[in-house]
């Protein structure tokens, strides 16, 4: 057992911590498990970096602006360091990984770089820096992530996110993930499984399994097990009422699986299945191992065995050479899928890929332009496509009070519409009918049958 640290700076009876998270939802997951390990180490969270003790950014190294987002936040930093240097200031996740010592040099009053497979150890690195002093370094490859998780330590009381593999093997041409994540790495289903059933005992009723290309999750594991197996599994908790799970690589998206998607009662009518570009030349060149007639007959596959599925995707703007005549192809792509919602992003080139060896040749404007357009074709499919909701019965699953209207409830529907509505508090957690009476692209509104 690793002895309990105990700051006494500017006369605190505690040891604080303020934490805050950059990217994805891994990150956001990685970032409950840390705090749950520092709880238990009985650090308590805050909601201002000058009240920690401990400063601790989880890091992104998807595109470089959630980059410059955290270095700009380190620098900040400098002069409550020169105040007060007995604060511990860290560096966590992705950036970490992928910029290590660097850091350091960089911005000097930074403690801690601690890696994508570390973050397990964080009391301990903690320790070692009250102890030893500063610039601790912690971004070794082989380790296998492994924490043990605080199941009562999660945002929302009825929604988890669980991990189910780390990692990726694909390389497509313009992501660090593979870097900086390291290969695939999937938990055994009895591993999964025990942590869902503790979630599900503990109040849960959703789960969204998370990883980062999870359609090849089993692959390395004995037995030949694949994620329908897992999904299988999972269906029989009872007391669990979803399952979701992210984010589908469609060369790596099975039939068998969507089959598998349609028996399960529990498994969620959506799926986030990146398309990234509507043209077979730039998917060629970013590597994607597939070419977009193939995934319009995946999605017209799921469509036809899962009639009310909502299929939302990523798209990257601007990829090198991309031609106008390129991004017409994404235009028509989103124009006939008609996406339950998309993200999209501008190319950002990141050293140690193989796009970063090819000229980032589009001109910042013309990117943000075919942002702007596909944004907005977005926001209108998704505003025509709410509208056909008006006057239906959709069932949702409340999660609490309305962060935007906290007399009304929210919830989600099985497809992930955002359903906001009048209704007992009493109601979160369980599922309720709502009937549809507005709408905007972004979420519905309406009254449950029996309210007049
Ligand atoms: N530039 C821009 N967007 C990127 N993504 C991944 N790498 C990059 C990059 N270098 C986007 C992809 C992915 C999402 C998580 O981030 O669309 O699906
Ligand atoms: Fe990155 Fe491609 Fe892996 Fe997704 S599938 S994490 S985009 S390398």
């Amino acid at each position: 057992m690793i002895d309990s640290p105990n700051f006494t700076n500017k006369g605190r009876q505690y040891k604080t911590v303020f934490f805050e998270t950059f990217g994805c939802q891994m990150n956001k997951l990685d970032a409950e498990l840390s705090l749950g390990l520092l709880q238990e180490e009985g650090y308590r969270i805050v909601d201002k970096p000058d009240a920690a003790d401990v400063i601790l950014f989880n890091t992104c190294s998807v595109r470089q602006h959630a980059e410059d987002k955290v270095y700009s936040h380190l620098g900040a930093l400098k002069m409550l360091k020169k105040k007060h240097p007995e604060v511990i200031v860290g560096v966590l996740g992705c950036m970490a990984q992928k910029d290590g010592e660097s850091i350091f040099k960089r911005m000097p009053h930074v403690d801690l770089v601690c890696g994508t497979r570390m973050f397990s150890r964080l009391p301990e690195l903690l320790l070692n820096i009250k102890n030893h002093g500063s610039h601790v370094l912690a971004v070794e490859e082989d380790q296998i992530v492994n924490v043990k998780r605080a199941v009562t330590y999660r945002p929302n009381f009825y929604q988890a996110f669980v991990t189910v593999m780390r990692g990726c093997d694909n390389f497509c041409s313009y992501c660090i993930v593979p870097y900086v994540r390291g290969r695939e790495i999937s938990r055994t289903i009895a591993d999964v499984k025990e942590e869902v059933q503790a979630l599900v005992s503990n109040g849960c009723k959703e789960v969204t399994l998370l990883g980062q290309n999870i359609n090849s999750y089993g692959k390395g594991l004995t037995g030949g097990v694949t994620l329908g197996d897992l999904l299988s599994e999972l269906n029989d908790i009872d007391g669990l009422e979803r399952i979701r799970f992210v984010t589908s690589h469609p060369a790596d998206m099975s039939r068998d699986l969507i089959r598998t998607m349609s028996r399960l009662s529990k498994v969620c009518e959506h799926l986030h299945m990146p398309a990234q570009s509507g043209s077979d030349s730039i998917l060629k060149r970013m590597r994607r191992g597939y070419t977009v007639d193939y995934y319009r007959d995946l999605i017209s596959y799921a469509r036809e065995w899962i009639p009310h599925i909502s299929i939302a995707s990523d798209f990257i703007v601007g990829f090198p050479g991309e031609t106008d005549g390129d991004f017409q192809e994404t235009v028509r792509l989103m124009e006939d899928i008609r996406f339950h919602n998309c993200f999209i992003f501008k190319y950002s080139p990141r050293t140690g890929t193989k796009a970063a060896e090819l000229e980032d040749d589009l001109p910042d404007g013309v990117k943000r332009a075919r942002n702007m357009k596909l944004l907005e074709l977005q926001k209108s499919i998704s505003l025509e496509e709410n509208r056909k909701m008006i006057g239906k019965k959709v069932q949702v699953l409340v999660e609490g009070a309305s962060k935007s209207d906290p007399n009304k409830l929210s919830g989600r529907t099985r497809q992930n519409h955002i359903v906001v509505f009048r209704g007992s508090r009493d109601l979160a957690g369980k599922l309720a009918d709502v009937m549809v009476d507005e709408v905007t692209d972004l979420t519905l509104y309406g009254k449950q049958p029996s309210c007049s």
